[in-house]
């Protein structure tokens, strides 16, 4: 059986993921949604690097609504919940690293819509959607009673090659007080949260756990060098964005993410520590469990913005889930009702000839 899938935007994990769709032996890419309009016309394989692949991107979003596909990778720099449900209506399954990692009341409309169509929606990832909620479920059940979960990330943000949106909506080398009062909070709290009600429906916590976000920031003490120029003294140079779950006044589940410009003339002096940029994961239980995941952020800054593994991650957990989505029942589904899904071997070394 091959599945064909739509590749819905080009940046970075788009990009990713075409080429992950042309690696992948049950996918074929037969259209491809670009919003570019420098890039509408041309060959795919072109736009992310590879060989030609005989597939033209476009803007026409009513074309590609009208094409036969099986899956849609859904990627843009923001999601429109209207033309999801559209996706959803004309008969393709969705998979998206932008939320619906966990279906809530808000989702009831779509949640139908997709049932009567026939087809499935599933949010993936990596931060979230992987590491804050798949990864801590899959270690919990080497363990037993359970009483505080932790997923973190701490990366460099330096490797991140969004440079507008760095500055823009996370808000590095703004003041203190406009990233407090920015964006990035609100925007970030969805996903993240779905991620703790993940783990504390999943592993049995009380279902009435608050979840409270908060977000702390480190200045520039010194001008300090970065892609999106230098961040002046006094600035935001480095930020962590935390979302606890609390039960009867004590946190019993906690999802981090750490995002430093380098590790110099930071005031508080924050460091990524001896263990480095990393993934990091800890279940307090009988026994405790901690894990550290590296490999997922690049060697260096300038690697990242040539190629981030972590955004590469994202987009292989988005394709190898299509299989498995497209066979899956209609509705929104998460990890806790997808069977275990795994990446594929490269051709060199796949059995079958
Ligand atoms: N859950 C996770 O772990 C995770 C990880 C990484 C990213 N994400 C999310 O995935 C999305 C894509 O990330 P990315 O790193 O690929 O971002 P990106 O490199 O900034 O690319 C976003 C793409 O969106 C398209 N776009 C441009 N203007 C747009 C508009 N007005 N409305 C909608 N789309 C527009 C463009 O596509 P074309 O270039 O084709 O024209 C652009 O390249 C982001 O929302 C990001 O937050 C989630």
């Amino acid at each position: 059986m091959v599945y064909r899938v739509i590749q819905w935007a080009t940046g970075g994990v788009g990009q990713a993921a075409v080429r992950a769709v042309v690696a992948h032996p049950e996918l074929e890419l037969v259209g491809c949604r670009v919003y570019g309009e420098n890039k509408a016309g041309r060959d795919v394989g072109e736009i992310v690097g590879i060989e030609s692949l005989g597939v033209t991107a476009t803007t026409d979003t009513e074309e590609l609504l009208r094409l036969d596909a099986d899956c849609v990778v859904y990627a843009p720099l923001v999601a429109d919940k209207k033309e999801v449900a559209a996706l959803l209506e004309s008969g393709k399954n969705v998979v998206t690293p932008l939320g619906w990692f966990l279906p809530g009341e808000r989702d009831a409309r779509l949640e139908a819509t997709a049932r009567t169509a026939g087809v499935t929606l599933h949010g993936t990832g990596l931060d979230p959607g992987g590491i804050t909620d798949l990864i801590p479920m899959v270690f919990s059940s080497l363990t037993s009673q359970v009483t505080f979960v932790r997923a973190e990330e701490f990366s460099d943000i330096r490797s991140y090659n969004a440079p507008d949106v760095v500055r823009s909506i996370m808000q590095f080398g703004a003041t203190p007080e406009q990233a407090m009062t920015g964006p990035m909070l609100g925007l970030l709290t969805g996903g993240f949260t779905q991620s703790l009600r993940m783990i504390v429906q999943s592993m049995g916590f009380d279902a009435e756990a608050e979840i409270l976000p908060n977000l702390q920031v480190a200045v520039a003490t010194a001008p300090i060098d970065s892609p999106i120029g230098p961040i002046e003294p006094g600035r935001v140079a480095a930020q962590r964005f935390q979302w606890d779950a609390v039960v009867g006044g004590e946190v019993i589940a906690r999802v981090a993410v750490n995002w430093l410009m380098g590790e110099e003339n930071l005031d508080p002096p924050w460091e990524l520590g001896s263990a480095g940029e990393r993934f990091e994961m800890e279940l307090q239980g009988d026994p405790s469990i901690s894990v550290i995941i590296k490999g997922l952020q690049p060697e260096t800054p300038e690697e990242g913005l040539v190629r981030n593994p972590g955004i590469v991650a994202t987009a292989n957990h988005l394709v190898n889930s299509v299989p498995y989505v497209c066979a899956a029942e209609p509705g929104i589904k998460s990890y806790l009702d997808l069977p275990l899904m795994t990446g594929r071997a490269h051709r060199k070394v796949a059995g079958g000839g």
